[in-house]
């Protein structure tokens, strides 16, 4: 099978400098990303996430490791790479002397796109930076500038977009608008998109597959379906019409049962061990009128705490 990212024992050690403490960024990464897929990239702060991405973008020497990208070697052809690739970086740095226009006929120029084939206006267009088209980026505001860091990105039509947190301090609507467009680009034209983001619920509702690093490894890494049955337990959210006695905990020993408000008791419970039948069976011998009831499955964050505290 050929990959749209492939990375082979990739370590990154940052050397000690007048101003920081040498730091082993990642260690042994193994990663494949197929072509066509959404792979979330996910990990606590400092977790390596950029340093791994700023290698693909050529941003970062490694230390060791291969990287190919688009079967292509970075090591071999770095040109080529930056060809197959956009990179959507975390820092907000943008030229502040070019308008938002200018800004990308000038990147497209870079990748020597003749003037014909330029999608500029398109771009413009699809990222709704229509009216800031003439605006330089010191005038545009946080959201904005990240709809520009993303149209550079697109400026060469590449094969893998790659988004390092793009809607960190983004407004739900334009983290929408720009999710559907990433969605668009993947269902349509093919798409791979590399992402990390700290919003969980973003990961878990885009992404089919995803990895997760800390202290510079990977400690999970399989298709979205796989990591989210690896917590089996569920929820169950019962509000009782009045206050719950504490007595009747003496009732319900044999469940994992926590009060969480005065008329609120949370069970957790592993569907493959104990029917729901049972643990409302339990409820009802305990006396407690139940006002309103809902379970609950646990999500990609629970998971990722999981993981995290695991390791
Ligand atoms: N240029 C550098 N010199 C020295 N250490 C660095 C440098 N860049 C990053 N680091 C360190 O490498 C580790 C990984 O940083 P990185 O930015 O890759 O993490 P991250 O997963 O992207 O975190 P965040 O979620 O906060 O963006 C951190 O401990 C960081 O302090
Ligand atoms: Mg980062």
């Amino acid at each position: 099978m050929s990959y749209a990212i492939e990375i082979n024992q990739l370590n990154k050690i940052y050397q000690k400098s007048s101003k920081t403490q040498a730091k082993i960024a990642l260690q042994n990464i193994d990663l494949v990303i197929k072509k066509g897929s959404i792979f979330g990239l996910l990990g606590p702060n400092g977790a390596g996430k950029s340093t791994l991405i700023n290698i693909l973008a050529g941003l970062v020497k490694k230390t060791s490791g291969i990287v190919k990208i688009a079967d292509l070697d970075i090591d071999k052809n770095p040109q080529l790479c930056k060809y197959k690739i956009g990179i959507v970086p975390q820092e907000l740095i943008i030229d502040p002397f070019f308008n938002v226009y200018e800004t990308l006929e000038i990147y497209a120029g870079y990748f020597g796109i003749k003037k014909s084939q330029r999608r500029t206006d398109e771009i413009i267009e699809a990222l709704g930076l229509k009216e800031k088209a003439k605006s330089k980026p010191r005038s545009l505001s946080g959201g904005m500038r990240r709809r520009l860091l993303v149209a550079k990105a697109l400026v060469h039509n590449p094969e893998i977009l790659v988004l390092d947190e793009p809607t960190a301090g983004v407004d739900v609507e334009l983290r929408n608008q720009l999710w559907n467009y990433v969605k668009k680009l993947n269902q349509q034209q093919g798409t791979t998109i590399l992402l990390t983001t700290h919003y969980l619920e973003e990961a878990e509702q885009l992404c089919d597959e995803i990895a997760v690093i800390n202290h510079g490894k990977v400690i999970a890494c399989d298709k979205k379906e796989n990591l989210m049955k690896l917590l089996s337990t569920k929820q169950l959210l019962i509000s009782t019409v009045s206050q719950i006695d504490i007595e009747i905990f003496s009732h319900l020993k044999q469940l994992q049962t926590k009060l969480i408000d005065i008329d609120k008791v949370v069970i957790n419970y592993d569907p493959e061990k104990i029917a729901v039948e049972k643990i409302l069976r339990c409820i009802s011998d305990a006396n407690l009128q139940i006002k309103d009831i809902s379970t609950k499955q646990p999500d990609l964050e629970e998971v990722f705490k999981h993981l995290i505290a695991k390791k």
